[in-house]
């Protein structure tokens, strides 16, 4: 009788626990670089399943990063997710992101777990995406211009205030930009192609999402960004034109990580553990999102670009996430490219 009782108690006790306002569970603010309809869909997933309330900012990758090294001695947020993983990385070897070994690592695919090994468990792998050249296919026929099928195409003065890309401070696509073509052509090439290319770029924007949707408006006639996001808007129906570039490019690891010192570690940590589940991964097929997921089990969306059929370079995601090459291919970028008149 009194078992009985008792066990009625407990239940009632955990019905009324997930029914309490989420407050009373507890709280976790999160720092999330992908894009505001996966962050806002995630959060309320979350807080659903947990009751754990979720403050979510929305930001580009250089731009939480500045802010986490900025916040240091007094963190604000506690989880960082999304965006590309030099900038984890960077922060990550500067002290600022707590070791973390998810349980959840042993569900994903090899790339994520060894990009988690090599952060030392500070960082882990949630998507793939590979960077690309859309074009508006209106903009471009109205102008009289080829479609684009290398890099090296961009360089044609026809182009002339014709690109866009992000600016590789601010945006985690960028920098991948930036660290693709100083690996495929060497430092010295590398930035000769920059400061060439800087001649046709109308403007370097804060965030990695905003040429895509400036080459779907006709904006632009031309953006470097990751393939998925182009695709994303022409599967909404845009007249994009997608290439992965002929030289061969490079690609993202989609990171997320625990900020250090965080006021909600255990909230952070169980954050964590649900972006690299597949009820969160699941969100990319939901809302036709088109990165490639890094759990096993989640849904791959079925317009996802192809990794195989895209020539990539033997990108070195590690190696440009190091604080000294971050740092000075940022300060080098400001310095000798975006400051030349165009
Ligand atoms: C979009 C893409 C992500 C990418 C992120 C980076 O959300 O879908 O794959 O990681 O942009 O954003 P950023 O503004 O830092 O370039």
């Amino acid at each position: 009788m009194f078992r009985l009782s008792r066990a009625v108690v407990l239940a009632g006790t955990a019905f009324a626990a997930l029914a309490t306002p989420a407050a009373a569970q507890g709280q976790v603010t999160v720092y999330c670089s992908i894009l505001e309809e996966q962050c806002r869909e995630g959060a309320s997933i979350f807080e659903k399943a947990t009751g754990i309330k979720v403050q979510m900012v929305r930001k580009s990758t250089g731009e939480v990063y500045a802010q986490v090294k900025a916040e240091a001695t007094n963190p604000r947020g506690d989880v960082w997710w999304g965006g590309p993983g030099e900038p984890h990385l960077q922060a990550a070897d500067e002290g600022l992101l707590d070791e973390y070994k998810s349980p959840k690592l042993a569900e994903l695919h090899d790339w994520a777990r060894r990009h988690a090994e090599q952060s030392k468990f500070r960082t882990s792998g949630i998507y793939l995406g590979a960077l690309g050249i859309g074009y508006n296919l209106e903009t471009l026929k109205g102008k009289k211009l080829a479609e684009p099928k290398c890099w090296a195409d961009l360089l044609d003065p026809k182009f002339k205030d014709e690109v866009q890309v992000a600016d590789p401070s601010s945006s985690g696509t960028a920098y991948v930009f930036l660290a693709t073509t100083v690996q495929r052509l060497g430092e010295e090439k590398g930035f000769e192609f920059l400061k060439s290319l800087h001649k046709n770029i109308s403007q370097y924007t804060k965030s990695g999402i905003a040429p895509v949707k400036a080459t779907a408006l006709g904006e632009t006639a031309v953006g470097i960004a990751f393939m998925h996001d182009m695709l994303t808007q022409k599967l909404q129906g845009a007249p994009i034109g997608i290439v992965a570039p002929c030289e061969g490019t490079g690609y993202e690891t989609g990171s997320v990580s625990v900020i250090k010192g965080g006021k909600n570690p255990e909230a952070a940590r169980k954050f964590v553990d649900f972006t690299l589940s597949p009820e969160a991964q699941d969100i990319n097929a939901k809302l036709k999102i088109n990165s490639i997921p890094s759990n096993k089990n989640a849904k791959l969306s079925p317009d996802a670009p192809k990794f195989e059929e895209i020539k990539l370079i033997d990108y070195d995601t590690p190696r440009w996430g190091s604080p000294a090459e971050r740092s000075r291919l940022l300060k080098k970028f400001d310095d000798e490219v975006k400051a030349l008149p165009r």
